[in-house]
Order: structure tokens, then sequence, then C-alpha cells
């Protein structure tokens, strides 16, 4: 049976494939189109996934649709309604996008795929895909599922569980919600916007500006959300518009209340007492999430008294939420899918429409997190050599000595190895590797490659089997580590040699490397520890500021060329900058 899921039309459209139970592939669109969160319908990815597959579109047995578009617009006509006559300058847009698009999703979803016949387009709710990607892809048979987003059709928070057997049947139930527009990811995003970023984007900024700040400014965050006796919470929608505009989401009472909003224009200064206001907001609102999450995580483990928690929805990629929900919520190991976000939502449609709807026996989803197009070295060694650089092709065990010499040497590395990653992380297939030692390679990274703000934090990895040694990891958190979803204390003892990597409040987004997940990089760390006497090195995703991840080797190639990079890898395949500026030896920083 081929199953195709689709995610498209809000945020990072995506498409997944399923056959015969098992993944074969997952891409989002903007890796394709080159288009950082392209939300159009993902033909690329579509077509991408069926070529990988081998198939035709006649092939489809199933494509699945990642929310069922008319509540969405029964939840757009019913907000606009209720809010009338406040809402009517957000309604015709409302209006526009939902029936130019989404109401319509299974019309255009057959014209748009060659007339694949309307009784094959199936809908997902949005939170039960989202759940079914954690849940269907997680390497467990029982347990509790939280999901945590923005808004899908009318649900902000849904809490269930799932059941499954290999070769067995798999259930999983949504037991409560809490509907729109009471919603932990807008409020979230509404600070997101009033600190000057860009929502449904830069929510980890606000997540990295906490680090800076005190959470002075709780009481204040906590007018805007009452918990409810039942557990739950309400938003108080005075300080909220986007309910009633797409124009701004915090209302001139949210501004009397905290203040000025930050100019997007002007950079953060964490000496002014105004940059430390913000930075006290970002660390206030952080908080309040993580404290909301804990007890509701921690009332559905004493509701289901299950030990696993499968985590979804993109507030999940909130990874010092996710330490603190792993330690202070009573289960013992938590999982998060590498896309808890909308994209991962594609996978989650066609995984829950095998499993669920057509009660096909459940398989086990490898886990990893490598679902996209495959890096061909050839094609770099080609654009390379016609660009007149300097490329050797080497034999595995010579390449990987060579890398760790130039990381330890303080050269910063491309590396690209086989399938992409699906989500927002880079997982060690399309990363920027360096030296992790010295703060001023953090520097140098975010001033030369990443082109971005001075106080973003880079993480780290490090095999799986080193990494309590310079982490603090509670039980369970070299789990949350896998796809990078957790943040945890560097031991302090290491913190002065892991520079780079430590955030200022002492932590890491860590990445906990197990070998059989990614080989090379696994091998690569090592060499780089018999260097340096540390296994870990700095890995951040191998784009610049506003471009999607590269996928192909020549869009690897581009950036290598436009930033100051100086070695890039793919495959067998080494290139090195010729006028590469100098690098400063990291071996002295742990010395
Ligand atoms: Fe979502």
């Amino acid at each position: 049976m081929n199953i195709l899921g689709i995610s498209a039309y809000y945020h990072d459209s995506a498409a997944a494939f399923v056959i015969d139970g098992v993944s074969v592939g997952a891409v989002q669109e903007e890796r394709l189109l080159r288009h950082k969160n392209d939300a159009t319908f993902p033909l690329g990815a579509i077509e991408w996934c069926l070529e990988h597959a081998g198939l035709e579109l006649a092939d489809l047995d199933a494509v699945v649709f990642y929310e069922r578009s008319m509540r969405k617009f029964d939840r757009i006509l019913t907000s606009a309604l209720r809010t009338f006559p406040h809402s009517w300058r957000s309604f015709p847009e409302a209006i526009k996008n939902s029936l130019g698009e989404k109401v319509w999703a299974r019309g255009i979803i057959s014209s748009h795929l060659g007339g694949v016949p309307r009784s094959k387009i199936l809908f997902t709710g949005h939170h039960h895909a989202h759940a079914a990607a954690a849940f269907l892809t997680a390497p467990t048979g029982r347990a509790a599922i939280l999901t945590v987003d923005g808004v899908g059709e009318w649900s902000t928070l849904t809490v269930g569980h799932g059941e499954r057997r290999p070769g067995g049947t798999a259930g999983l139930t949504l037991l409560r919600e809490i509907r729109y527009p009471h919603s932990l990811g807008l409020l979230y995003s509404t600070f997101t916007a009033y600190l000057g970023f860009d929502v449904n984007e830069d929510e980890y900024k606000v997540m990295g500006l906490a680090a800076y700040g005190r959470p002075t400014l709780m009481d204040e965050v906590r007018k805007l959300i009452r918990r409810t006796t039942d557990g739950a919470f309400t938003l108080d929608m005075d300080y909220f518009e986007y309910q009633t505009t797409a124009a701004r989401s915090y209302s001139r009472r949210f501004v009397e209340l905290f203040g000025r909003p930050r100019n997007p224009y002007e950079p953060i200064d964490l000496e002014s007492a105004e940059g430390r206001r913000f930075a006290d907001c970002a660390a206030s609102v952080q908080r309040v999430l993580e404290d909301t999450l804990v007890d509701i995580a921690r009332a559905l483990h004493q509701e289901t008294g299950l030990s696993d928690l499968c985590l979804a929805g993109g507030v999940a990629l909130n990874g010092v939420a996710n330490a603190r929900i792993l330690a202070e919520s009573g289960f013992e190991r938590v999982f998060v899918p590498s896309a808890p976000g909308d994209a991962g939502c594609a996978l989650g449609a066609a995984l829950y429409a095998d499993r669920v709807y057509l009660g096909n026996p459940d398989r086990e989803v490898p886990d990893h997190p490598f679902w996209g197009p495959t890096v061909d070295a050839k094609e770099l060694a080609r654009a390379a050599r016609e660009d007149d650089q300097t490329v050797e092709e080497l034999d595995e065990a010579v390449l990987i000595e060579r890398i760790a010499d130039r990381l330890a040497d303080g050269c910063i590395v491309g590396w690209m190895d086989g399938a992409a990653e699906f989500g927002p992380r880079a997982l060690g297939h399309r990363s920027i590797l360096a030296a992790p030692h010295a703060a001023e390679m953090r520097d140098r990274l975010n001033r030369d490659i990443k082109y971005r703000e001075p106080f973003r934090p880079f993480a780290p990895v490090t095999p799986i089997e080193t990494a309590d040694r310079y982490f603090d990891l509670p039980p369970g958190g070299a789990r949350l580590g896998r796809f990078m979803s957790g943040v945890f204390p560097v031991r302090p003892e290491w913190r002065s040699r892991l520079g780079a990597i430590t955030h200022v409040d002492g932590s890491a987004r860590l990445q906990t490397l197990e070998r059989g997940m990614a080989p090379r990089l696994h091998a690569l760390l090592e060499a780089y520890g018999r260097r340096s006497g540390m296994p870990v090195l700095l890995n951040t995703s191998f784009n610049v500021a506003g471009e999607p991840i590269v996928n192909r080797a020549l869009e690897g190639y581009s950036t290598f060329r436009r930033c100051g990079m100086d070695v890039l890898v793919a495959g067998p395949t080494l290139v090195t900058k010729r006028a590469r500026q100098q690098a400063s030896p990291a071996k002295e920083a742990v010395a």
C-alpha cells in the first residue's frame, strides 16, 4: 500500500511517503525550492517522494492531508463572528486563505496531483497527525502523548495515549483538548512578535534570549494566562489581538503591562535597561511556559500511569521545557520526533492513515531522522574542480583523520553525508562542524558564517558513550538528546573548555550520537577526541541566516563559497578553500 502524506498552506510544507507500512522518505518543500519556510502546496517534495519511491501518481492508494480543512474554516468563521466587528480586518484575509486553498483542499489536491481520484484523498485531524508523527515513530509500545502548538483546526493542546504492537494493531486516542484562542503556542508567539522576532520562525531566539534575563515578570505573564481548576488554562484575550486581526498579536493592554515593544531593526543591547527588560520578558514567558507544561505533563503521568511520553507540536522544539518535563513530570522516557512541527505532520498523517484509519499492521519505524534526499559527492567534486578549488577524493579512514586534523587546527567544516535530516535540526548529515572550545569560535561562526545575533548559542554533538562526562544528564536525558531535543547543563569543570557551545546560563542543546545513527560523524568525533582529548564538536545547521538548510551538494558548495567556511566534505570528496582565512588553532584551548 502506497500512502503519501502532505502538510501545506500554513508553515513549512512537506511531503512524506509510507510504502507497505514502512517510511520511505520525507522532505520539506523549503529544502527543494530554496525558500525558507515555504508554505505552498509541496509539489517539489511530492515529486521527490514519488521518484525516490519509484512510483507514479497512479500507484498511490491514499493521499492524506494533515488537517481537516472544513473544521479549520469553521474555527476561522466562528472566531470572526464572535469578535465582530473587531474582526472585520482579519476576516477577509482569513476567508481568502481558507476559501482559496484550504476548504477546497480535496479538489486542489486532486488537481495538483493529475486527477488522483477524490475517493483516495483522506484527511486527519491536525493534532492526530502531530501525535502520530511522535508516537508511531518512537521506539515504544505504549506512551502518553502531549501535543502543543499554536493552533490547528480548533485544538491548541491535546493529551492522549497510544498503544502499538509490531505486526499487530496501533491505536491512538486523544482524551482532551484546549481550544483556540487559548493557546500556549500563540502565547509564546505573541512574545516572539513583541520582542521583535519573526513569529513561527524565531521562537527559539526567545528561548536563547531567556538565558540572559531573569524571570522577574512572571506575575505579569500570569495575568495573561490563568490556570483553571481542571489543570488547563485560559488566556485573557484582552491582552491579545491575534483573534481579531492578522496584523498584530498583542493588544494595547499588553503594551501597557510590558512596555514598549522592541523595534526589530534595532539590535538588542543587553547592557541597557531596555535590553535587559526584553531579556526578562523572554525569561518570564519561558518560565511560565515550562511551569504550565510540567504541570500538564505531571497530571498526564498520574492519569495514565505510563512511563513513556511522546511530545509533539511546534512547542516540543523548546528544549529547555522538554528537559524540565523529563526531570519533573514523572515520565521516565520522553520522545520528541526530529520534526515535531507542522512539517512532521506529513509523515504523521501518512502513518496515522496507514496504521489507524486503514488498520494496517504496525511496523517499527527506523529510529533516525535521515528521510530526505541524498547528497551526490561527484556533483560536489565536479563543481569545485570547475571553480578551480583543491579537490581530493580520499579513503574513508584517511578522510576522517584529515578532517579531525583540520578541526583541531581551528577550521570550520561543512559536512554533508547521505540522506538529509527531516526537521529543523542538523543532526550530522547537513551540518557545519567546528572546535567547541573557545568562545571566539562562536563569535566567528555568528559573524562570518551564520550572520546572526551574537546572543544565539551553538549546539554540541558528542558520542552517547561520553555524553555524561561533559554534560549533566538526568536519566533519560541521552534519549532526549538523540534528535537534539533537550537543553542540559554543561558540567562546570568543562565549561571553560567548551566555551563555544556553553550558553550564558551554563547549558547546551546537546546531540547525543549513537554510532549506528551516523557512523561517519561518530568516527570523526572519536578521531577528534584523540587529538583534543574531548570527543565533542560544535554542530550547527548547514545554512546561512535567511536560507534553508542545504540539500544538494551544489547548494552546500555555493554556501561554502559565500561564507568563511574553510573545508567542505560530501562522501569521500574533500574541498579545501584556496584563500581561506587564517584559522586559529583549537588545540591550545584544550591543552
Ligand atoms: Fe501544528
